[in-house]
């Protein structure tokens, strides 16, 4: 892929297009007053709390909370990933997507991409060849449409296929690079799939980015070896059959995850075209979230044994984070010794859809385990279970079933998340907000949130800082998410709301900001350009204070000269900014 798309052509793009026009392509929109109405494409309602706004060219449903811009309309209703919409909506103006050619270039895998593209087609063309491979995929009951759909190929049990069909075409480095090489110890270089059934791994995008292969004879290595991981493939973010699916359906509305290359091909043989596989790991977080963006309902299929349900657990566990607002997650367990490619070609397609809709609530399954061997009857079994639930609970993002978690745990235990004392001297941080767990709304204090609202509604406010207060907001711009909008509006003058929502679509703190743009702040305009600067002034000696106590911590620990210098320039700083006028009224002394 090329370079990043420069944002003031996303910021161009979505000043062009009226919202009205984007969304009324695919569902009904009424005019109601200044705005237009619809039943919401993403909840289950009767009566429309679907709301488009062509002043502010942004939607909000105040059924179910969702709101964004065209942008993320599309990457939601289409399931489309951000390059995709920013694509569909160029598409509709009439303009190409720019990429930006950045200093520190973006690396560019083509080369990689159609290596592997070769491959597949090598690999596609040699089971044609090889009649004891094709038997093989008969004989495991897959018709040759089904190959040919998920790109089935073989790869000879020979040393040198690719290296051969490469010469000259390909340098050895970049055949080693794609995965498709190996190097011994002795240093010499052979094909590192060989006498195996070949599973293409696409990205969404359908391009090839790595391997998976099945051995078919017994006893010639492990049983599937995937390739490793390279510039392009990354394992515990890919999904086999994701590509498939997409093409295949239409709408998805629920995704299975199974474990197996042959679970997911056995399924669309039987007509069940919307399973798809990690790739030799347990699902991550990661996982989830790409799942989520293309289906609100995912299905996980383990295992009835130990080692199943030690899955489910830990399937569960990585969850939890990306269960915000109408997902469902729910687990079905298989009879032992069976995994879906041999029960659904036992049972056949409706009964092996019956279990899927039998498939119980991911909650449900963790509050069964979480009881096992104690005794509710007893308020210790029912503390101890309040204990262990709690943190799973406080996990889960803010919303309808964190309360339906809450209620439940209070049902079974007359405890809830809020009265279940967290044990005594362990504040809220740390273990419950560990890197990559933090959710936006953490990353931001109360104070940064209610002056991010202002901004949304008048970004203008964001303009009127003195320069001094821009300059310390610029150097925390690059730690403090907060900070580096506030910076990105101050050097950006001009940019509006939507450009704002618009930067962020696609990331964490996005969800944040579209809730805030969508309540009123119960302001004036000119309170609250007022209340701004006070607030950023604050923000900036709370950011300021903390950076001193940090090196004041440092210094205890491991006196030096040079911290010394950095304190006393720190309390200069703030001292210039104090007396530059941004002081906000009221405020205490020195610390
Ligand atoms: P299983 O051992 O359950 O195999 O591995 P399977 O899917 O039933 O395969 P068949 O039906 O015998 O062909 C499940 C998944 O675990 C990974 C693969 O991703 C496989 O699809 N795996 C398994 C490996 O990566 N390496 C192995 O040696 C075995
Ligand atoms: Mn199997």
């Amino acid at each position: 892929m090329a370079g990043r798309i420069p944002q003031s052509f996303i910021n161009d793009l979505l000043a062009r297009l009226d919202i009205v026009d984007v969304i009324d392509a695919r569902i009904t929109l009424k005019k109601a007053g200044k705005n237009y109405q619809a039943l919401c494409p993403f909840h289950n309602e009767k009566t429309p709390s679907f709301s488009v706004s062509p002043d502010k060219q942004f939607y909000h449903c105040f059924g179910c909370g969702v709101s964004g811009t065209a942008l993320t309309f599309l990457m939601e209703h289409d399931r489309l990933e951000f390059v995709e919409a920013v694509e569909t909506l160029a598409r509709l103006v009439g303009v190409e997507v720019p990429r930006e050619a950045s200093g520190r270039p973006q690396p560019d895998h083509t080369d990689l991409f159609e290596l592997l593209a070769r491959a597949e087609r090598l690999y596609r063309t040699l089971l044609r060849d090889c009649a004891e491979a094709v038997d093989y995929l008969k004989g495991r009951g897959v018709a040759g449409v089904v190959a040919r759909d998920f790109g089935i190929g073989f790869a000879p049990d020979e040393w040198h296929t690719v290296s051969e069909a490469f010469a000259g075409t390909a340098a050895e480095a970049d055949l080693l690079k794609a995965g498709l090489l190996t190097k011994n110890d002795k240093g010499n270089v052979y094909d590192r799939f060989r006498g195996r059934i070949m599973f293409p791994i696409r990205d969404t995008r359908g391009r090839v980015i790595g391997f998976g292969g099945r051995v078919m004879a017994q006893d010639a290595g492990p049983k599937y070896l995937n390739g490793p991981e390279t510039p392009v493939f990354h394992k515990g973010r890919e999904l086999y059959g994701l590509f498939e699916a997409r093409k295949a359906l239409r709408r998805i509305d629920q995704l299975l995850m199974v474990e197996g290359y042959m679970d997911v091909v056995a399924l669309a043989q039987a007509g069940i075209a919307n399973a798809v596989a990690s790739l030799g790991t347990a699902a991550t977080t990661e996982h989830f979230h790409k799942l989520y963006r293309y289906a609100d309902a995912v299905i996980c299929c383990f295992d009835g044994d130990a080692a199943g349900r030690q899955a489910a657990w830990r399937a569960l566990e990585n969850a939890l984070p990306t269960l915000t607002e109408g997902r469902q997650l729910s687990f079905m367990f298989l009879p032992d010794g069976e995994d879906p490619d041999s029960l659904v070609r036992k049972e056949g397609k409706e009964p092996f859809l019956q279990r899927v809709q039998k498939a119980s609530p991911a909650i449900e399954y963790l509050f069964a385990r979480l009881a096992e061997n104690l005794d509710l009857r007893q308020l210790d079994g029912q503390a101890k279970l309040a204990s262990l639930a709690l943190p799973f609970i406080e996990r889960v993002p803010e919303g309808i079933l964190k309360q339906l978690m809450s209620n439940r745990l209070e049902l079974l235990t007359g405890f809830t998340a809020e009265t279940a004392a967290r044990p005594r001297g362990s504040p809220r941080t740390s273990s419950s907000q560990t890197a990559g767990q933090t959710t936006a709304s953490a990353q931001l204090s109360a104070l940064s949130r209610r002056l991010l609202h202002y901004i949304l509604h008048q970004p203008e406010v964001a303009r009127e800082v003195p320069e001094s207060l821009a300059e310390a907001v610029e150097a925390l711009a690059a730690e403090d998410a907060f900070a580096e909008i506030v910076n990105y509006i101050v050097k950006n003058p001009g940019v509006g709301r939507s450009e704002i929502l618009g930067r962020y679509a696609g990331e964490k703190l996005h969800s944040v900001l579209v809730e805030l743009a969508s309540r009123p702040t119960g302001l004036a305009g000119e309170a609250m350009a007022q209340e701004f600067c006070e607030g950023l002034a604050q923000h900036v000696d709370l950011a300021a204070r903390r950076g001193r106590q940090r090196l004041l911590a440092d210094m205890k620990e491991n006196p030096s000269q040079q911290k010394l210098r950095e304190f006393w320039s720190l309390k200069q700083d703030q001292a210039a900014r104090r007396s530059g006028g941004s002081q906000p009224s009221g405020s205490k002394g020195n610390p």
